[in-house]
C-alpha cells in the first residue's frame, strides 16, 4: 500500500478523524467497474501475459527472422492472433470500447461536434466493435454510420437504423461515404500501409467530385516539450505500436509528410483529451 500510495493509485485517508485508510484517487476512480469512464479493461488487456510476453524476448526476436516481436513469441500477426483467441479477441474489442468512452464526451458533445455536421454518410475504418460509431449514429441520426472490420470483430454485432457492419479487409475494400474515420488505426500501421490506404481515400474523395474527408483520431507527438509523463506515455505507444505490429507514433510533420505524399492539400489538428488528438484531412 506504501508503494501504492507513493505511486498515486491510493491516497492515505484518516476516518473519523483519527482511524488511518486508503482512498482512492483520480487515477484508480478510472479502474472502477460498471462505472462511467471506466478503463478498467484497457488496463486488464495491457497488464496480460499475453500482451506482456513479447517485451522478454527481444534477444531471440535480434536473432531470429520475423518482422515484429510479436511473431517470434506468438508465432502469428497480431490480429490472426485476436481471430485465432475469441476471449481475447473480446477483452481487446472492450478495451478499446473504453477507450472511445473516455473520448465520446469531448468528440461528439464538445468543440468536436462540428466535424460530423452536415454529413450524410461516415465509414468507420477499423471500427473494432463500432462503440463510436453507435455514439456518432445516435448524436446525428442524418448520418448513416458504417462499420468495417475485420470478420471476427463485427460478427453478430446488433445494428440500427442509421448504423450497419460490414465484415472485411480495410486493404481491399471500403465503402464509399462522405467521410472516413480512423480512430488508432493509422498508429498500428507503417506509412507504406499507411500510404496505401490514404491514397486510395484520395481516389474515393475525387471521384465523389471532390466532396469528403478523411477524419482520424490518433496520438501526435508534439515537437514542443510538453508535460513529461503524457510524452513518456506517447513514447511508450511507439513501443507498443512497433512490437505488436509495424506501426508507430507520428509528430505533426510525419503525419503531414503521409497526407501531402497520398496527395490531400490540407489538414487541421485538433487536440481533444490527453495525448489523443483529431486531425481533419481534406482533399
Ligand atoms: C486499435 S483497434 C481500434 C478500434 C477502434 N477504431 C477504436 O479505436 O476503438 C484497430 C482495429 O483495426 C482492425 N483492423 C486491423 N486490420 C484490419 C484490416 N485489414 N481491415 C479492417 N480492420 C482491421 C482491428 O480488428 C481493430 O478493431
Amino acid at each position: 500500500m506504501r508503494l501504492l500510495v507513493h505511486s498515486g493509485c491510493f491516497k492515505k485517508t484518516k476516518v473519523n478523524g483519527q482511524e488511518e485508510a486508503y482512498g482512492l484517487t483520480a487515477a484508480s476512480t478510472l479502474l472502477i467497474k460498471d462505472k462511467p469512464y471506466c478503463l478498467s479493461p484497457t488496463v486488464s488487456v495491457f497488464v496480460d501475459p499475453f500482451f506482456v510476453a513479447p517485451y522478454q524476448s527481444l534477444s531471440s526476436w535480434f536473432k531470429g527472422a520475423e518482422l515484429t516481436l510479436w511473431e517470434t513469441v506468438h508465432g502469428i500477426k497480431f490480429w490472426e492472433f485476436m481471430n485465432q483467441n475469441p476471449g481475447i479477441n473480446q477483452r481487446f474489442n472492450e478495451a478499446m470500447a473504453s477507450d472511445t468512452e473516455i473520448l465520446t464526451s469531448f468528440v461528439v458533445k464538445a468543440e468536436c461536434k462540428q466535424i460530423f455536421e452536415g454529413l450524410g454518410s461516415l465509414v468507420d475504418v477499423g471500427g473494432g466493435n463500432g462503440s463510436l460509431s453507435r455514439i456518432i449514429s445516435e448524436a446525428f441520426p442524418g448520418i448513416k454510420c458504417t462499420v468495417l472490420d475485420l470478420p471476427h470483430v463485427v460478427a453478430n454485432l446488433p445494428e440500427a437504423d442509421n448504423l450497419k457492419y460490414i465484415a472485411g479487409d480495410m486493404f481491399q475494400f471500403i465503402p464509399p461515404a462522405d467521410a472516413f474515420l480512423f480512430k488508432l488505426v493509422f498508429h498500428g500501421l507503417g506509412d507504406e500501409d499507411g500510404l496505401k490506404i490514404l491514397k486510395k481515400r484520395r481516389a474515393a474523395i475525387a471521384s465523389n467530385g471532390e466532396r469528403g474527408k478523411v477524419i482520424i483520431i490518433d496520438i501526435v507527438i508534439n515537437a514542443e516539450e510538453e508535460e513529461h509523463e503524457l510524452t513518456e506515455t506517447k513514447f511508450l505507444f511507439d513501443i507498443v505500436m512497433s512490437v505488436n505490429a509495424t506501426g508507430k507514433e507520428r509528430t505533426e510533420s510525419e503525419w503531414a509528410k503521409l497526407f501531402f505524399d497520398a496527395c490531400f492539400s490540407h489538414y487541421k489538428i485538433t487536440p481533444i483529451f490527453g495525448m489523443r488528438f483529431l486531425i481533419e484531412i481534406y482533399p
